[in-house]
């Protein structure tokens, strides 16, 4: 069962982003906590330059992010991760993948890489960076993207890497703008995003998508409303915004969930109806943004009768 059902009485034009409290963790891990790092490591080793990126002169709030996300998963996770510091020298100790770390804050010559691509590769989520006045993507790792890659949007400001799909959420979009202008240290927030696939491949970066629309295209006629449940996934993001003391910048994580949606609608009595109340009122060219228009009569047949 996913672990978050952002789905209630209709579609949700606002941010939706909420404030990430103390006790709420930064970092989630789950059961697919080694199968996704061992993806990350595969499709890093084979195209390095595409699922990590970052603009020089950014060495401190890297560093920061590493700083943050470690101490985080040892306060929350004491049993899988262990996190020695002493001044500047740290030893880590990672239970789940078996691996050991020791270096000095600071110093890029003491991890095997750059110090995000490092802390990038104990955790499921993506981390993007974002700085400056209007909020400029600077960089990250990003190897689970849904439809879109750091190619396409480093060096772009908050407002042009949502360009895509401003006229149609106009007025959401800009106040995440301003979110993230006034964004203080210390508050961060957090908020779901919602779609639904025809495949649980994690990686959906941009690379993937004439092979996606492929096989989008094979299996629309084999959609129907009897089979649909179990041909459809359901993808979620949970998305977390972060301000970094020191540099300034802008933490972006994004956790991806998925689950077949039959096993979703098995496992939550209201799920079918919720799903209903919230595609049938999704602006239809959202649903085409989402990639859903092919598929909506045989989903919402489905999900009328289950
Ligand atoms: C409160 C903050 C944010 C809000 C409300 C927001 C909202 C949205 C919405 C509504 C979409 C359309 C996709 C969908 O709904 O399925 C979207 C897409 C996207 N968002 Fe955000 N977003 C936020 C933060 C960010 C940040 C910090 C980044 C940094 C990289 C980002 C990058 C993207 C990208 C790359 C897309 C796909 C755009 C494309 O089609 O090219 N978003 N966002």
């Amino acid at each position: 069962m996913l672990p978050y059902f952002p789905f209630g009485q209709r579609f949700n034009d606002k941010m939706g982003t909420v404030p990430l409290l103390e006790s709420d963790r930064l970092i989630e891990v789950d059961g697919h906590y080694q199968t996704e790092i061992a993806l990350k490591k595969e499709l890093l080793a084979e195209l390095q330059d595409y699922y990590f990126q970052m603009l020089p002169g950014h060495e401190t709030a890297q560093w920061e992010v590493l700083e943050l996300v470690l101490q985080n998963l040892a306060r929350f996770h004491p049993d899988q991760f262990t996190l020695r510091q002493e001044g500047n020298h740290w030893h880590w100790a990672n239970h789940l993948l078996n691996e050991e770390a020791t270096f000095t804050i600071g110093d890029s010559g003491t991890l095997p890489n750059a110090p995000l691509d490092w802390v990038g590769r104990q955790v499921q989520e993506d981390l993007v960076l974002l700085t400056g006045p209007e909020s400029t993507l600077i960089g990250g790792q990003l190897c689970f993207g849904n439809g879109w890659c750091l190619d396409e949007k480093v060096g772009l400001p908050f407002w042009q890497i949502h360009a895509p799909i401003v006229p149609i959420v106009s007025p959401m979009i800009q106040a995440a703008q301003k979110l993230m202008e006034r964004l203080p240290v210390g508050r961060p927030v957090w908020r779901m995003n919602w779609s639904v696939k025809i495949t649980d491949q994690l990686d959906m970066t941009s690379r993937q998508t004439p092979a996606l629309d492929q096989l989008i295209a094979d299996l629309i006629p084999t959609l129907t409303p009897e089979t649909i449940g179990n041909q459809l996934y359901l993808r979620l993001e949970r998305q977390t915004l972060t301000r970094l003391p020191t540099s300034g910048a802008i933490l972006f994580g994004i956790h991806t969930y998925q689950n077949i949606l039959a096993a979703e609608i098995a496992a939550r009595p209201d799920a079918a109806t919720r799903l209903l109340q919230v595609f049938s009122t999704t602006p239809p060219a959202m649903l085409d943004y989402k990639g859903m228009t092919p598929f909506m009569r045989p989903l919402l047949t489905y999900l009328k009768s289950a």
